[in-house]
């Protein structure tokens, strides 16, 4: 949407389009489509300039209204490169565009897929993975790698991290967020992003902003509170990684690259008996612990199905001072490409730093104060985008 913005006037030139399942891969049957593919694979070549510009472009065709059914018809879309044209033609006239192809069945590829797949992976180890020879997630378990406490934790839970988080899922998780979170701070503010508040159905886990309308009482509030109720006393808590606030305002922090706010990134155990009773309509529970079992079900693996009655889900939780909500919910609202275009609009358009935290301007050494999403993109001088239509 927002590269649309930039280029309005150009994409308004494109003239014939049809549905977009012209563009996907069809001899693959996979759903993403053939530049996904290959913004994934420059990824795990660790190129961030061809990642970009595939995913780039991908996500404006995807954003289109209509599927392009010549390439003569995109001259002048943005960010369009020789290379993605090629591959938008050859999936045109042939259905299938052999580097595509090659690329899906490589092993180098499908391994790299598999590892990043795993909570605490990135590139770089699932490329060192791959070079020692490791190919499957047995081969991984059999291994003598010294594996981080997430990677872990990402193994031992793989099945369900790697299966979606419904709606009624994350819904369950926020009474008990909740629960633990007025217990302690009773005025606490409690807000769904990520993905679910850009509307979508489903997610890879479920992210909450936490703050106080009384500036400075959200302090401490994940080391000292959810840490001790949430997690241990009732056992829900599988996996956390909490960190406290080191936010200043000063220029270093915001040019780096992550913000510093209070947080904790957990995989907690849901019950999906008191998820599925939800959805049914038959949730008898009064005021009880919305997620959690009763300390059954063992270890994950190697437990037969039918005994477990829990998932793993992966929850953040961001601790915000009120002042610098309007900048944490836009900024973890995503999705990751949009953030990414947003804050390279801000700062090639306005020569302005846009963070979690605040929105800059270095020459002026000016702060934007803003106390709603809204006033931001006014800060931007753009029109205001919903949640909804950043997924981008
Ligand atoms: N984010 C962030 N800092 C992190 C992790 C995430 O600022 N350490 C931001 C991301 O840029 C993104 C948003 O938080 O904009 C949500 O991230 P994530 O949960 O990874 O993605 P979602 O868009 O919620 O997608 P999904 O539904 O798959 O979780
Ligand atoms: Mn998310
Ligand atoms: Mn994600
Ligand atoms: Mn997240």
């Amino acid at each position: 949407r927002l590269l649309e913005i930039e280029t309005r006037h150009r994409l308004q030139v494109l003239g014939h389009l049809l549905p977009p399942s012209a563009l996907s891969n069809t001899a693959t049957g996979k759903t993403p489509d053939a530049l996904k593919i290959l913004a994934e694979n420059a990824e795990y070549y660790e190129s961030v300039g061809r990642y970009l510009a595939f995913t780039r472009v991908s996500s404006i065709l995807k954003s289109l209204p209509y599927a392009v059914t010549s390439v003569d018809s995109l001259r002048g879309f943005p960010g369009l490169g020789e290379h993605c044209r090629k591959v938008i033609e050859e999936i045109l006239e042939d259905g299938v565009c052999q580097e595509v192809e090659s690329v899906t069945q490589s092993q180098r590829y499908q391994t790299l897929t598999l590892f990043t797949s795993i909570f605490g992976v990135g590139v770089k180890t699932a490329e060192k993975w791959y070079k020692e020879q490791h190919q499957t997630l047995a081969d991984l378990r059999a291994s003598q790698i010294r594996f981080t406490k997430e990677q872990q934790v990402g193994l031992q839970y793989y099945e369900d991290l790697t299966t979606p988080v419904t709606r009624a899922e994350a819904d369950m998780i926020r009474k008990t967020v909740e629960e633990a979170v007025y217990r302690y701070l009773p005025g606490a503010v409690i807000t769904l992003a990520g993905g679910f508040r850009r509307g979508k159905e489903t997610g890879h886990d479920v992210d909450f902003l936490i703050t106080h309308p009384e500036e400075g009482k959200e302090k401490g509030l994940v080391t000292k509170v959810i840490h001790f109720t949430f997690c241990f006393s009732q056992g829900l808590m599988l996996y956390s990684d909490e960190i406290g606030n080191s936010y200043q305002k000063c220029r270093k922090q915001e040019t780096s690259k992550f913000d510093h706010f209070e947080r904790c990134f957990t995989i907690v155990k849901l019950n999906q008996e008191l998820v599925n009773a939800a959805v049914s309509g038959n949730d008898s529970r009064e005021g009880g612990q919305g997620a959690g079992g009763q300390g059954a079900g063992g270890q994950g693996a190697g437990h037969r199905p039918e005994d477990k009655h829990w998932k793993a889900v992966r929850v953040d939780l961001v601790i915000v001072p009120i002042s610098q909500f309007a900048y944490a919910l836009l900024g973890w609202t995503g999705s990751q490409l949009f953030e990414r275009e947003l804050r390279r609009y801000a700062k090639n358009c306005k020569h302005m730093i846009l963070t979690s935290h605040a929105l800059y301007h270095p020459q002026q050494n000016e702060y934007f104060s803003a106390a709603a999403e809204e006033e931001i993109f006014a800060h931007l001088e753009l029109d205001y985008i919903a949640p909804w239509e950043r997924n981008a």
